[in-house]
């Protein structure tokens, strides 16, 4: 298959749309990470969005919409709490878990009475669901278990010849894949940490329950409250280890393990110290710097034949939670803790 690499002009937009209205996949950006987008309303659509990424048939998608009114059509029940968080943060990187209505595809839903609903905030991705007239169904547009790509480069090399086309919308500012709540049972839930922080939701609805698997791993044979939890993901084919310490110790522990193929991912202006070589991704101090950047570096790590990355630990509070998250399942739960 051509997969066709189109600008975010206006009458690129239109081609992507058609593409999308005729039930082929599109890689979309966002504010968080590229999606790989179709018709969410078309089973068979949807369904070879599973085909493409190499993705579990049991892990449901978000399904993306651009305007307040299109959710009503996709839910049962609309809680106050769910209206008030929207009224707060949509559009924007919050991603809400509903009672889904009868016009949701099994595919979308992978066999959960429930359905994930998000409205992004980038100017593209919400042109696209206009001019398609369908809310989207996307999930990350990676290759299923590697980290999500946060410029269209990285969904060439993963979706070439695979999907119709990649619309080319920049850089995404956040980095890292939206938060993700339930609002469909009594207390607020948070799934999946990411921009829009347990702070802000508590700012809003006051209580807010965190998952267990937010930052535990999944006991053996476990059932996920979201299935996306339960597999390994954002990882790169080398392995990463998560080291907590001080820059200093974190440098001497990293010395120490020097060897063919070991590097350190650390933060910006802390290399000095490391005889080994290195990547950064951010200032230790700045989270959403960290969050910008995690996802490319951790891909750069397999470019340049990393086998091992020391990687130095973030601090995880505000959206510092979403980075510690992701860096935790790269690394397979496999945690150095210094003191
Ligand atoms: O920022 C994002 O959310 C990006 C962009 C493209 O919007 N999308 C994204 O989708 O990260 P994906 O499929 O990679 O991650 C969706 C997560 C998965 O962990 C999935 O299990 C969970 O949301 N999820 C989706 N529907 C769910 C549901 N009904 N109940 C529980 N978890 C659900
Ligand atoms: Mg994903």
């Amino acid at each position: 298959m051509q997969t066709w690499l189109l600008t975010d002009r206006e009458e690129d937009l239109h081609k992507a749309a058609t593409l999308l209205r005729d039930g082929k996949l599109v890689g979309i950006p966002t504010e968080t990470v590229y999606g790989l987008a179709a018709d969410a309303l078309n089973g068979t659509a949807v369904a070879s969005i599973f085909v493409a990424k190499g993705r579990p048939m049991d892990n449901p998608l978000i399904v993306h919409i651009a305007q307040m009114q299109q959710l009503s059509s996709l839910v049962t029940e609309i809680p106050e709490q769910a209206k008030a968080l929207a009224n707060a943060f949509w559009p924007g990187p919050l991603t809400m878990i509903f009672k889904k209505a009868d016009c949701i595809p099994q595919e979308v839903s992978a066999g959960l009475d429930t359905v994930a609903v998000r409205m992004p905030s980038h100017p593209v991705g919400r042109r696209l669901i206009e001019l398609s007239g369908c809310p989207l169904a996307a999930p990350s547009a990676n290759r299923s278990g590697i980290p999500s790509p946060t410029n269209a480069r990285r969904v060439v090399e993963d979706m070439d010849g695979r999907i119709a086309a990649i619309v080319d919308g920049g850089d995404c500012a956040v980095g890292v894949e939206s938060t993700v709540i339930d609002v469909s049972g009594e207390r607020v839930r948070l799934l999946r940490p990411g921009a829009v922080t347990v702070e802000m939701l508590q700012s809003v609805v006051g209580d807010v329950e965190i998952d267990d698997a937010v930052l535990n791993q999944l006991a053996e044979g476990a059932t996920a409250a979201s299935p996306g939890m339960k597999y390994k993901h954002y990882a790169p084919s080398a392995r990463v280890i998560l080291v907590k310490g001080t820059p200093t110790a974190y440098a001497a522990y990293v010395n120490a393990h020097a060897d063919d193929g070991v590097a350190a991912l650390c933060f910006d202006g802390e290399e000095q110290e490391l005889t080994v070589p290195y990547l950064t991704y951010g200032s230790r101090h700045d989270a959403a710097q960290q969050a910008h950047r995690l996802f490319d570096a951790l891909r750069r790590l397999d470019e340049q034949g990393v086998r091992v990355a020391y990687t130095a630990c973030p601090s995880p509070e505000g959206v510092g939670l979403a980075v510690y998250n992701r860096l935790l399942r790269a690394a397979g739960f496999e945690v150095v803790d210094l003191g």
